[in-house]
Parts: structure tokens; sequence; C-alpha cells
């Protein structure tokens, strides 16, 4: 693997050897250990959008596997003055950066800086526009493994929100379809539900009411409303959002009594998730936050060789 842009067709063995890498590496995952495969190796960390979580926790795995790291400010770099992002790649590596974390609003970016980047250098994604957020994938297929077992063919999953606009849910989609799930349930208002022709959710079951995506599953992944939509009128209001699409206690008692309840963050708490269920015992999303840190050193080791 020279490059991870996209969880579309990665093989299942591939995808099920950096789970089990992922799962080995968790011990390591949360304080610096003896395991250092990437010393000498330079780490640039490029993200034109907002971060919190993906970038603090590639930053943590390529120092917790010995890399050094360069954390590139977008804000505050020559892209400000015109420079191209190829430009800013190869200067990277002129200074001896191998490996390019990139996350970037417009969607096929990354795949031209992969085309770009030396024979010796790798770029992963950290978010790609609105196509493919592959890390958060893993780290979501990790997190249910782990609670659910290895066999996903018999899980019912429902993934809930902004189903349009999120690429977290078609990096979800790809990999639960490599994984064998069959009950995949996609369930939104209708602004923000995919074109039905929208070939990233071939295979997915579309439900128009929260109650009919809950009924009986076993995973509910909530999505952020992201708050911009509401400016496109996409969304009337939050409180009706809420209503109509909020995760409550007592919505959450129709999934099964173990459904575990996924959400990649940044939550808007009251919006499309209770605080009663963020911090509920069913909740495993900082579960997923840890998993974070253990799926990018797998990823990262993986590239490195
Ligand atoms: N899940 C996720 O991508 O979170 P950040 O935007 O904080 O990285």
């Amino acid at each position: 693997m020279r490059h991870l842009l996209t969880l579309q067709d990665l093989p299942r063995d591939t995808l099920e050897r950096l789970l089990d890498a992922a799962q080995a590496l968790r011990p390591d995952a949360l304080r610096r250990g003896p395991h250092r495969p990437l010393r000498g190796l330079t780490v640039a960390n490029l993200f034109f959008e907002p971060s919190t979580r993906t970038r603090a926790s590639f930053q943590l795995a390529a120092q917790r596997l010995g890399a050094d790291v360069v954390n590139f400010d977008a804000e505050s770099s020559s892209t400000r003055k015109g420079e191209t992002l190829v430009d800013t790649l190869r200067n990277l590596e002129a200074m001896g950066a191998g490996l390019f974390v990139v996350r970037h609003t417009h969607s096929n970016v990354l795949a031209a800086l992969a085309g770009a980047a030396a024979e010796t250098s790798s770029v992963v994604s950290a978010g790609d526009g609105r196509t493919s957020h592959p890390t958060q994938g893993l780290l979501d297929m990790l997190t249910i493994r782990q609670h659910k077992g290895e066999d996903f063919s018999r899980l019912s999953v429902a993934i809930i929100g902004d189903i349009r606009h999120s690429r977290v849910a078609r990096s979800d989609v790809e990999a639960l379809r490599t994984l064998g799930v069959r009950d995949i349930r996609i369930a939104g208002p209708e602004s923000l539900l995919p074109d039905a022709d929208a070939e990233a959710f071939h295979g997915t079951r579309t439900v128009h009411d929260l109650a009919q995506a809950l009924d009986g599953c076993d995973v509910v992944m909530m999505l952020r409303l992201q708050r911009e939509r509401m400016d496109e009128g996409l969304v009337s209001s939050l409180e009706e959002y809420y209503r109509d699409w909020g995760l409550s206690p007592e919505a959450l008692a129709l999934a099964k009594p173990d459904a575990i309840v996924l959400h990649p963050g940044p939550m808007n708490r009251g919006v499309e998730i209770a605080d009663a269920v963020a911090d509920g015992p069913q909740s495993v999303i900082l579960d997923q936050v840890s998993n974070g840190v253990a799926v990018r050193m797998a990823v990262l080791e993986a590239l490195a060789r």
C-alpha cells in the first residue's frame, strides 16, 4: 500500500489486517512505548480544514512510532501567498518529509497530490471533501469489532443524519459492505439524503423515519448536523431537527438493548444527540477516539514499509 485515499476497493484481507494491526497497537497508542519503527521518517500534517481528533491523533500516532512531525498551518503558510499545494508538497519533500497526511475541502485534491508526490512519498487522506475519510472508517470498524465481534454479517447498522454531505458515511458504508454487513440503513431528512443513484450508497436501504431506522439495530452511527446546511435552507430549525432526528434515550430504546452508539465528532449536543445518550452506557464515542490513534499508527506503519 503506497497511498491511502479511500476505502473503496480496499480488499477485505487488507482492511482486516489493518484492524488486526491497530488492535495489537492499542497498548502503545495511549503512551509512548518501545515500538519505534518510524524513527528517521518525517510525517507532514497538512490540514486545510479544522480538525481536533484527526490532526491530534495522526500527530500522536507518528510520534508514538518514533517519527518526526511537521504540523503545517495552512492559515499562516505560503499557500496564502498563492503557492500551489503541489509546490508545498515538493518543498516539504525537499526538507525530508516522506509521508503526507492531508485534509482538504475539495474532493480530488488528494489524488492530484498523490500523483505529484515523489516515488518514495506516501499520501494518506485525513478527509477528502465529502467523498472519503478512510481512517475514520477504519476506526469505526475497529470500535464495532471490539464490541460486536468479528462476524459483521448479522449486524444491522443505522447511519443517521446528514448523509448527503458526509465523507464519514461514505467511508463507513464502504467498510461495512466490505466486511459483509447486509443491513445498512441510511436515514435523515429528505434534504440531507444522497441522490438515489449515488454509487457510494449502493446496497444500503434508505429509511425516512427515525423509529424505522433504529428498530432492532445493533449499531447506531450518528452524524454531525453540519450547521452550515441551515444557511443553505436544507434544515428548518435545530429544534425540529432534534425532534425528528435527534437520538434521545427514548429513541435509542427502539434499538437492541445492547446496541452501541457511535459519533465521529464533533458532536452538536441537543441537536443530533442527547447528552444522556452521548455520555450514557451505550456510547462508544470515546472508544472511537482512542482507537483513532491505534488505527493511524497501523496505517502509517503500513505506508512506511
Ligand atoms: N472525526 C473527525 O474527523 O473529527 P475532526 O474533524 O475533529 O478531525
